[in-house]
């Protein structure tokens, strides 16, 4: 490192410390407990400024949600000390799905179908995990599909190897840590002869060599099935069949803080950059009032969100494209 750089980075250091604001001391050192966080003295300083305009955007965001301006609230989590760009790099791009979709798959009427559902309460879902800092979003996804499936069908409920399809999916289509597709794990699953349970090959967080044996193989699949992007599609097929697998387009800043509500981002697009499993739908307040929700399984933990969970707008023209790239499985 050359003596420039240093004086630089240092002026850097010294005019974040004096933006900090001191009445957040006793919040900053109870959050860095909390959320297990060290921190060399330089980067104590730096990762405190982000996490301070963090906590401000939160407040914020919240103060206006009393005011009836956001549908949903937000709060302080592990991913406070995350700037933008970092946030933004836990999310795949996942481009979009090739996968031929929804051969004779028709829309049918929605009047027969239950007003709310909750996979969660008939058993078909696990508990929610930590991805970490591996892009393997998608995984989860694929895993918390078929997990439902292999529960509806055995009436055992076990977590699958998502490290499994992590370090052995990429012939597939896909790559690791770094991004993935949900059809494309599943079609690893298939041609694969299945896959294992978490037990037998546990999740690492990084990617490795592929060390999947055939003796501990927990579930075959026979087929899976891509819907085609139509919400009254997917919410047939949530009613009838089980937790399905799906990508959407997360906006990192509003989505990374969730705490409850129904999510509404004006700024997202249909452009998957993140898989979720959806495991129910329902409504708030008077069924009239068109506040729908779609209830998603995330992969960043229980802290995360509503216990792990989200409710995300529902028939509000496919919110950032919640039903573009839904799949099952069939077990
Ligand atoms: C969706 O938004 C992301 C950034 O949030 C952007 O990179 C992408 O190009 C957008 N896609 C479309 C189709 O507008
Ligand atoms: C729901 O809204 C409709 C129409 O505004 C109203 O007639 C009905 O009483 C409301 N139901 C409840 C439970 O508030």
């Amino acid at each position: 490192m050359t003596p420039i750089f240093l004086v630089i980075l240092c002026l850097g250091v010294r005019s974040s410390v004096s933006a900090l604001d001191p009445g957040l001391d006793a919040e900053w050192e109870d959050w860095k407990i909390l959320y297990e966080k060290s921190y060399s003295l330089e980067e104590e300083a730096l990762r405190r400024a982000v996490w301070e305009k963090n906590m401000k955007m939160i407040k914020i965001h919240n103060e206006e949600n009393g005011l009836g301006k956001n549908g949903y609230t937000m709060k302080m989590n592990t991913f406070g000390d995350m700037t933008d760009e970092e946030l933004k790099k836990m999310m795949v791009a996942f481009p979009m799905q090739n996968h031929k979709k929804g051969k004779g798959i028709r829309k049918r009427a929605l009047s027969g179908l239950p007003k709310f559902v909750d996979w969660r309460d008939e058993g078909y879902v696990t508990p929610v995990r930590y991805q970490g800092k591996c892009g393997s979003c998608w995984a989860f996804a694929t895993t918390g599909a078929i997990e439902g499936q292999m529960f509806k069908k055995t009436g055992k409920l076990i977590p699958l190897s998502v490290q499994n399809l992590v370090d052995c999916s990429k012939p597939h289509g896909n790559n690791g840590c770094a991004w993935g597709h949900i059809y494309a794990a599943f079609r690893y699953v298939l041609h694969n002869g299945g896959v294992e349970a978490e037990a037998t090959y546990p999740y690492k967080g990084k990617e490795g060599l592929c060390r999947y044996n055939p003796q501990n193989v927990a579930v075959k699949i026979r087929e899976y099935v891509a819907l085609p992007e139509d919400e009254d599609i997917l919410m047939d097929a949530v009613a009838t069949k089980g937790p399905i697998a799906t990508g959407m387009h997360v906006v990192p800043k509003s989505f990374s803080f969730y705490n409850g509500g129904i999510y509404y981002e004006p700024n997202c697009n249909r452009t998957a950059n993140h898989g979720v499993l959806v495991v129910g739908y329902g409504f708030e307040g008077n069924e009239t009032d068109g506040n729908n929700y779609w209830l998603i399984k995330n992969s960043w933990g229980k802290y995360w969100g509503m216990n792990g969970y989200m409710k995300i707008a529902k028939d509000r023209n496919n919110h950032c494209g919640i039903a573009s790239y839904a799949n099952y499985p069939l077990v």
